[in-house]
């Protein structure tokens, strides 16, 4: 392929990633938008590989290998560890920009391409690239331990984290001082390992002071330092399609983690700096008990939204480890048949990844114009008659108003204890993801219906 058709494919895919990025944006789109990304990178692959004149056999062998291993854990995978597979794979990112980088550095002919500036430029790509690659990468497994549970959600926070953070930031920057002196004069294999080992400890540290709760911000995090590790990379490799497609992701990655933030009530460099959320990740037994709760059955949640006139349904985690959206969808056309309003209200970080729920109501079928986000619909709980909240926990709970010693404290939360009653199903009386007791199961107007959320809801379609 000449080299005028490769730089026009670069164009397209680059054009047909940006559309990919704009079809994600809504829901009606996304399908198109996964699409124009699905062609983009084949594009993007047909153009590389065919720019390529050493040995065809071993990238063909690699991408039948790693496209294997994809296909199978794509396939594999349930709803519920999807984050943990994009953390996981945001590590690989992570980890192909040091091999790479390792490999320019190892390059024997690197001395004879580059010289005086040009020389000093590779190397601080090079530098950079290994550095975010080894933070990403570090950090990326160790977000995939917390969110598969292998690793407790408790922050670990080292004494004078700060500065120790610090030092790891001047010592880093020293040390590329010195690489690039040493490298033009062949060295540099120190201080680039060095490096590379101290990026590997700040990764690991800075995900490890981040407490449960604030995993969401992680996640979107290193979805956008994977991207930057991939615009390093294409740095290193002089590939102008690298450099972009890592920087919309990076880019798209840094606004995630604002819109995040705005969703936790968090400052993103307090995130960062770790301490938030002090407690158990992924749950467990109820820690203290606040009251009675007062149990209905399956009959009586059928009777009781019946009788309503305004329905708001919350969807959460359980939703998703239940996989009850089907029989919520069944429950949803069954009211609206009777003239009954239903809506669903989202919260931001609802799940365990950005937009968990809204992908498990489409699989569904659910109507996309009765889902809402929570800042639409949070002022209309007065006049709602029956919230059901399915499966969530920290996302409506009023103690993030209340109490500013809990770690959700100032995340905005569904206020549905402000309208008529509110019905929670859930398994028993755990907590969730912040680890920390729910004071809307103890509530006047709250309603339990205890067990697995699919089963419950087939016995209430059944009442129905
Ligand atoms: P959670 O607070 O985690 O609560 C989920 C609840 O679902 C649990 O209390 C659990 O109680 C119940 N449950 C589990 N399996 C169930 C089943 N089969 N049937 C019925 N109920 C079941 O979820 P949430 O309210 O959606 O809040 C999300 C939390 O995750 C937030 O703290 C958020 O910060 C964090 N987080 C979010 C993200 C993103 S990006 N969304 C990423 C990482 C972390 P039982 O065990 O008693 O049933």
């Amino acid at each position: 392929m000449s080299e005028g058709i490769v730089t026009a494919s670069y164009v397209g895919a680059t054009i047909l990633f940006i559309l990919a990025l704009g079809g994600l944006s809504h829901q009606e789109t996304a399908r198109r938008g996964n699409l124009y990304g699905i062609i983009g990178m084949i594009v993007a692959l047909i153009a590389t590989i065919s720019g390529i004149t050493g040995n065809l056999g071993i990238l063909v062998v690699c991408l039948v290998v790693g496209g294997s291993i994809g296909l199978v854990l794509a396939k594999r995978v349930q709803m519920t560890e999807m984050p943990e597979l994009v953390a996981i794979l945001h590590s690989l990112v992570g980890l192909a920009a040091v091999l790479v980088g390792f490999a320019n550095f190892m390059d024997p002919g690197r001395l004879s391409h580059y010289h005086g500036v040009e020389l000093t430029i590779h190397d601080v790509e090079t530098y950079l690239g290994i550095l975010i690659g080894a933070v990403t990468f570090s950090g990326s497994v160790i977000a995939f331990g917390k969110l598969s549970g292998k690793i407790s959600g408790n922050p670990v926070l080292l004494p004078a984290r700060h500065w120790l953070n610090l030092i790891l930031l001047l010592v880093s920057i020293w040390l590329c001082g010195m690489f690039v002196d040493e490298s033009a004069a062949g060295g540099g294999t120190m201080p680039l390992l060095i490096m590379t080992a101290i990026a590997l400890t700040f990764g690991v540290h800075m995900v490890m002071a981040i407490g449960g709760a604030d995993m969401p911000v992680v996640v979107s995090m290193l979805n956008s330092y994977s991207g930057w590790a991939a615009s390093a990379t294409g740095f290193m490799l002089n590939n102008d399609l690298l450099i972009v497609t890592g920087a919309l992701v990076g880019s798209s990655g840094a606004i995630l983690s604002y819109i995040m933030c705005r969703a936790m009530n968090r400052k993103f460099l307090n995130v960062i700096a770790g301490g938030f959320g002090t407690t158990t990740g992924g749950g467990g037994p109820s820690v203290e008990e606040q009251g009675e709760v007062v149990a209905l059955q399956a009959p009586e949640v059928a009777a009781l939204l019946l009788e309503s006139k305004e329905i708001m349904i919350i969807p959460g985690y359980g939703m998703a480890v239940a996989q009850a959206q089907h029989i919520v969808n069944e429950i949803t056309k069954a009211l609206r048949s009777k003239k009954i309003n239903v809506r669903f209200g989202i919260h931001p970080v609802a799940g365990r990844m950005p937009g968990h729920m809204n992908v498990l109501l489409a699989e569904a079928k659910v109507p996309y114009d009765i889902v809402y986000e929570m800042d639409e619909i949070n002022d209309d709980f007065p006049d709602i008659d029956v919230s059901i909240v399915i499966g969530a926990n920290d996302i409506v709970n009023p103690s993030a108003q209340t109490d500013p010693d809990s770690p959700i404290a100032g995340m905005p939360v569904m206020e549905c204890w402000l309208g008529g009653t509110t019905i929670v199903l859930k398994r028993g009386m755990a907590t969730g993801y912040a680890g920390v007791q729910n004071p809307l199961f103890f509530k006047e107007n709250t309603r339990m219906l205890f067990g697995d959320a699919r089963s419950s809801l087939d016995e209430v379609f059944k009442n129905l």
